[in-house]
């Protein structure tokens, strides 16, 4: 088979929120053609590498991608040409070189991904191997707890709802994928009677969860605890919680401003608050807790929780070993979220993870709120061993192709297959 790459060629699509993004499409020597596509954030951390849009405001707001097309289908292609596709680390940076700058911000992280995950899916077909198989090998066989994002706060629901980003539902006591999928539609369907039975209307957010008005951020997790029950499966024991408050967005002059509550809090504040919400409710995930620069913060949150629950760093780390080492170094948190357009390439994404996993931390791959049907991170996650994946609600296309993607691939693997459950955190589930 001859794997060198014959053309890349990039376009503007869609993405789930109807905003720009870019595609791109690799086709080797060999003949093999395929595709890739890259999500955009909403709360986006400010240390991510560049997302290039065009700024021009008589098309899409400003919001398309076009010089990103450009650069794929210019510079991009003129460099990566002949290369061989599975030389992955090569071609990425082979363009991070071109690019030159430390944040992607000449040709755009997204124009880079794009390219980077194209090469990577072609290079497997070449292969004639799964894309979970090709960039993990023969021992990529552990499927993911899905963390499934039920109920929708923040900018995902235009601050209409909770300040609390995301409350997702962790049904690690399922015996495999099939089932902890199964439980995830039930309790989702079991939220929205509740919802409706509380006089909630029962639109969803970015993710797909449902958006109510609630009264405060702990709200929902009642709500949440009584979906669970309903359906006839036990909170802490089957199904856990985890929750992103994406704190930076409501991190305002040194406070944290909890809108639906009228309250204003300090950084210790904030810790006992998570601390009081994780005594009463089976949590075992709390991503992004504090703000992405409030380090000292989060010292006192990990000093307070860290033994018992796993603190994943989103915004503070935005999956760069650099940020992340320091996280390390200074002990202020046991898990990391991994992004691919954080970062901007699959190499350092990959880099990333294995960083997090030397120092004994978690590492919770992650869709982004603007998404494409694109699965590429469900078989990236088995490929990569983390154990647990956040790719939103059981329901709306972009989401749902992810969680069926890992269907898929727990089929494929039949007898081999195996399931993170309650080994896939950095912190054992607590008794509840
Ligand atoms: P985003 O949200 O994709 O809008 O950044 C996801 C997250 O904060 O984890
Ligand atoms: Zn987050």
């Amino acid at each position: 088979m001859d794997t060198r790459i014959k053309t890349v060629l990039a376009r503007q699509i869609l993405d789930s929120r109807g905003n720009p993004t870019i595609e791109v499409e690799c086709s080797l020597q060999c003949g093999v053609t395929a595709r890739a596509a890259v999500p955009s954030g909403a709360s986006t951390g400010s240390h991510e590498a560049v997302e290039l849009r065009d700024g021009d405001k008589q098309h899409f707001s400003g919001k398309g991608v076009l010089k990103a097309v450009a650069n794929v289908n210019g510079p991009i292609a003129a460099e990566v040409s002949g290369m061989n596709a599975i030389h992955q680390s090569a071609i990425d940076e082979a363009m991070i070189r071109l690019d030159g700058t430390p944040n992607k911000a000449k040709f755009g992280a997204n124009a880079i991904l794009a390219v980077s995950l194209a090469v990577a899916r072609a290079a497997a077909m070449a292969s004639d191997l799964p894309l979970f198989h090709y960039l993990g090998g023969a021992n990529a066989t552990r499927l993911p707890v899905p963390m499934m994002n039920i109920l929708n706060g923040g900018i995902h629901a235009n601050w209409q709802g909770a300040d609390f980003q995301e409350y997702m539902i962790v049904p690690y006591g399922a015996n495999d994928v099939r089932q902890a999928v199964e439980w995830g539609a039930e309790v989702y369907h079991a939220l929205k009677s509740v919802l409706k039975a509380e006089g909630h209307r029962v639109g969803v957010g970015d993710e797909g969860g449902f958006a109510p008005e609630v009264g405060s951020n702990e709200e929902p997790l009642e709500y949440i605890m009584r979906a669970i029950t309903d359906v006839g499966l036990n909170p802490g024991k089957d199904v856990g919680v985890a929750l992103d408050p994406a704190s930076t967005e409501f991190f305002k002059d040194g406070k944290y401003l909890l809108r639906t509550e009228n309250r204003e809090l300090t950084s210790e504040e904030m810790v006992k608050y998570h601390a009081v919400l994780a005594d009463r409710y089976p949590y075992v995930v709390l991503e992004d807790g504090l703000a992405e620069d409030d380090w000292n913060g989060w010292k006192i949150l990990n000093e307070h929780l860290g033994a018992t629950i796993e603190l994943v760093g989103d915004d503070i780390f935005v999956t760069n070993v650099e940020r992340i080492a320091r996280g390390i170094r200074e002990n202020i948190a046991n898990g990391v979220l991994i992004k691919l357009n954080q970062i901007g390439t699959l190499s350092e994404t990959m880099a990333a993870v294995r960083m997090a996993r030397l120092a004994e931390w978690g590492a919770m791959v992650s869709h982004r709120s603007g998404e494409t049907v694109d699965s590429f991170i469900a078989d990236m996650t088995v490929a990569l061993d983390t154990g647990h994946l956040k790719t939103g609600a059981p329901a709306r296309g972009e989401r749902v192709e992810k969680y069926n993607q890992l269907m898929r691939i727990e089929e494929q693997l039949g007898g081999t297959a195996t399931f993170a459950g309650k080994k896939a955190f950095s912190r054992p589930v607590r008794p509840f």
